[in-house]
């Protein structure tokens, strides 16, 4: 049976661990608020939303960024409990990544929406509620997330970009790798090492072998999680049903970010509190831009995301911009088009599209 929504008066405090450092166990609330307001379900007429293209970090204006910036001070503003703010959002990923709430039907089984098919999915879903409140807040219906592109090994995306390193914005957060501000390269494995020639080689490697090898939906968007399934055991280490997308470079792009004096890696590499910095919705961005790239722009032509009924029908609860709990489904993410959101076209795709191991 398909992943339903749970009940979210049940709900257990968080787990997180260290998997690559010394031993470390950290428990915490990130309980999510409960609207006063009944749960509604997802309809495109209802949510109808203005097209949009996301725009690389690293070439909007800096009339773009001040506004970026000022959509997150406000949604920063917010008080924690609201479930717009900034907190709740960030509690968002935490609950459903560890293991604050059990599978509907299933009290023994605790819900997790990373290491498997419903990876792709549950984050394009969360980049669209999280925008759409930043949209409400500013009210603006164009404003647009950014993605950072950091698969382009050419024109300056493989570095943090500079609208989230400006210390004391709203778009800036300290707990980052201080030796990877720019203008150090991203290393898309963690274990990729030389100098800058060396680690854009293996960039352009990693891409090649996490998104155009990946033919089927289960190498590229991970393997089939249903209601019973149980990946409480799994880590980012060990995680034998994510796809090649998040268990590589996704995961590679986390754990680069994160500081590595703290010990979970936060913010960006640990699930409890990557959504705290606010770059986390652009690392996002372009994973979700990589999976249109996968589906549609690949050299031997479209590939098919995975059609199981209970893939398409499992079912996620996010808060829309007015704080109303919204049921949506796996088959209304599918097509970005429906949801407004399209990226543009980046030449430099094909350094990577083109590459020869
Ligand atoms: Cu929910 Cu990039 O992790």
């Amino acid at each position: 049976a398909p992943i339903r929504v749970p009940d979210l008066r049940e709900c257990e405090l968080a787990v997180d661990a260290s998997v690559t450092g010394p031993p470390m166990t950290l428990t915490l609330n990130c309980c999510l608020p409960i609207p006063p307001q009944s749960p509604i379900n997802f309809s495109f007429s209802q949510y109808n939303s203005e097209p949009r293209v996301r725009q690389a970090a690293h070439k909007v204006s800096e009339d773009y960024i001040a506004k970026y910036t000022r959509a997150y001070e406000l949604m920063k503003a917010l008080p924690d409990d609201d479930p717009r703010s900034f907190y709740t959002q960030a509690d968002i990923h935490c609950a459903f990544c560890n293991f604050a709430y059990m599978q509907a039907g299933n009290s023994s089984v605790a819900l997790q929406v990373h290491f498997s098919w419903l990876f792709l999915p549950w984050h394009r879903w969360y980049l669209y509620w999280h925008e759409r409140i930043l949209q409400s807040l500013l009210g603006d219906p164009t404003f647009s997330l950014v993605f950072w592109n950091w698969d382009d090994q050419r024109d300056g995306g493989n570095v943090m970009p500079d609208m989230f390193v400006r210390n004391g914005t709203a778009l800036y957060d300290e707990n980052r790798n201080q030796n990877n501000l720019p203008p150090a390269v991203v290393r898309l494995r963690p274990n990729s090492t030389g100098n800058d020639t060396a680690i854009v080689n293996q960039n352009l490697n990693d891409m090649y072998l996490d998104v155009v090898t990946a033919i089927t939906a289960e190498l590229f968007m991970g393997g089939a999680y249903r209601t019973g399934t149980d990946l409480t055991n799994s880590t980012v280490l060990d995680a034998p049903l994510g796809g090649l997308l998040e268990n590589g470079v996704h995961n590679g792009v986390h754990v680069w970010t994160g500081d590595p004096n703290l010990p979970l890696i936060q913010d960006m590499g640990t699930f409890t509190t990557a959504a705290r910095d606010p770059i986390f919705f652009a690392h996002h961005s372009n994973v979700d831009r990589l999976w249109d790239k996968w589906k549609y722009d690949m050299p031997d032509g479209p590939r098919t995301d995975h059609n199981d009924s209970d893939f398409l029908d499992a079912e996620f609860y996010f808060y829309d911009e007015t704080a109303t709990l919204v049921k949506v489904t796996v088959r209304d993410s599918l097509d970005n088009s429906k949801l407004g959101v399209s990226y543009p076209t980046m030449d430099t795709d094909e350094l990577w599209i083109n590459y020869n191991p």
